[in-house]
């Protein structure tokens, strides 16, 4: 069986779910019986990018790192899914050029709603000023201008965001 590698890039703020689509989604795409590895911005920073903060030039270090591996892997017939905030529009695009097989997903539900949420209590620390350089209350985040797709997680149930991307990755990826 030949597959089509793919990156699937979802990017928005802390809480906004993207570890949880990519995670549906991952499960979905292995019952299929396709080849599908995760790198998850919290995960991939315990290993690859251990030792990267969150100023923007390690932001940007740890794009390139997670990129440099999902390009790897992309060509080699792999679907890769990254979740990461990765806040910065210019990397991301970076990262898309690189890769080309890319499909990017923006997760997005408004600071107020991932607020609330709050499910590590980081917002709650970063508003206290226990956390400094948190993204959305005093770090930038710069939302895609034209994302293949938008999961809006406010408005919208998981399964419907997890069709969403499955849809999308259909129109790309073939196995033959
Ligand atoms: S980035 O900006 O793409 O390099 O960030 P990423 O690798 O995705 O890591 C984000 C997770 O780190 C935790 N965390 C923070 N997030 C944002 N800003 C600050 N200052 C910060 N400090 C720690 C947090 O758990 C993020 O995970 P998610 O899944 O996004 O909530
Ligand atoms: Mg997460």
């Amino acid at each position: 069986m030949k597959q089509q590698g793919m990156t699937l890039w979802f990017t928005g703020l802390s809480g906004a779910g993207k570890t949880t689509i990519s995670k549906a989604v991952e499960e979905q795409l292995r019952e299929q019986g396709y080849k599908v590895e995760v790198l998850d911005g919290d995960i991939v920073r315990e290993n690859l990018t251990k030792g990267l903060g969150f100023s923007k030039a390690d932001r940007d270090e740890n794009i390139r790192r997670i990129g440099f591996v999902a390009q790897l892997l992309t060509r080699n017939g792999v679907i890769v899914i990254v979740s990461a905030i990765s806040p910065y529009r210019a990397i991301r695009d970076e990262v898309r050029s690189k890769i080309g097989n890319f499909i990017e997903v923006y997760v997005n539900a408004p600071l107020a709603v991932c607020e609330d949420r709050d499910v590590k209590g980081l917002y709650k620390k970063a508003r206290a000023g226990e956390i400094k350089s948190f993204t959305g209350i005093d770090d930038p985040y710069e939302p895609p201008l034209n994302p293949e797709v938008e999961c809006k997680t406010n408005q919208e149930t998981l399964s419907e965001s997890v069709e969403k991307v499955m849809a999308k990755l259909n129109q790309y990826v073939h196995v033959n």
